[in-house]
């Protein structure tokens, strides 16, 4: 494995696209030995005085991708995105060797439908696992969900999807079997309100013309806000779901987005 002298990869910028002022995307070379699973994050960032400064960042392309893609907020006044906002193709990134998460098939029981919730930056683990052929071979069908605020703020979603229906490993597959609903909050479009408002009142089921949330067959999960992650659980479990971990598989499993 080659590290640096902090015991962290090196790795270069190779992409980067700005969503809107709050939201960005950026794209660096994958070390070789970097093994991860769909879904899991990693501490990344930039070196500040010659030392690490880093945050979690789930990773948004698949295990199997060459390059590693994330989606990042601007946090006015962040130590870390006040700067990475400004990364430029070739610019150098500072990744640690381990990847961890519960946003994976592991932690899941098998099950039929597959259920991602999220809110704001917490899409991008739901970004990997929609380009993961293993995503298709355990689940029927996978719902994708993404709440924002504003319409612009779910472009990356709407690209993710069209990238994974285009997707020569599992585009046939996410055609027929991955279905994406995206609503807003403080803006008129399609789909308006939270997703716990939506499940709630039945009009999620109704719009997608599906059975209600079972967890005998279905399983979650769930990954931004804290409070929207705190809101499905309080509905899910007295559902019957249980939280499940990499040590103990459940009916559902949450991870809040990261601030950077
Ligand atoms: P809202 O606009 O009603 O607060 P943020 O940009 O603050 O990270 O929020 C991302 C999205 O998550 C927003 O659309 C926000 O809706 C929504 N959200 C915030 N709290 C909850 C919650 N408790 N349950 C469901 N959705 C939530």
């Amino acid at each position: 494995m080659t590290v640096n002298s902090a015991g962290l990869f090196a790795e270069r910028v190779t992409d980067v696209q700005h969503y809107t002022d709050r939201l960005f995307r950026f794209r660096i070379t994958r070390p070789q030995a970097l093994r991860f699973r769909s879904g899991e994050f990693v501490m990344l960032g930039l070196p500040q005085d010659g030392k690490p400064l880093l945050r979690a960042y789930s990773i948004a392309s698949p295990a199997w991708d060459e390059s590693l893609e994330f989606f990042s907020i601007k946090v006015p006044g962040g130590p870390l995105t006040e700067k990475l906002q400004n990364i430029k193709p070739g610019d150098e990134i500072w990744l640690k060797p381990k990847t961890t998460g519960t946003l994976v098939n592991d932690a899941l029981l098998p099950g039929q439908r597959l259920f991602m919730l999220s809110t704001g930056t917490g899409i991008a683990p739901f970004v990997s696992i929609i380009r993961d052929p293993e995503s298709y071979e355990k689940f029927q069908t996978l719902y994708l969900t993404h709440t924002c605020r504003t319409v612009d703020e779910l472009k990356y979603g709407f690209d993710s999807v069209a990238a994974a229906k285009d997707d020569p490993l599992v585009g046939e597959e996410a055609t027929q079997r991955l279905f994406h609903f995206a609503s807003t909050t403080r803006e008129p479009s399609a789909h308006q309100g939270r997703i716990t408002s939506l499940i709630q009142s039945g009009e999620f089921f109704r719009t997608l013309n599906i059975e209600e949330l079972n967890p005998e067959h279905d399983r979650i999960m769930m990954c931004g806000s804290m409070h929207m992650i705190q809101d499905v659980k309080a509905m899910l479990e007295p559902k019957g779901f249980v939280e499940g971990s990499n040590s103990n598989p459940g009916s559902f499993v949450v991870e809040r987005a990261f601030v950077g």
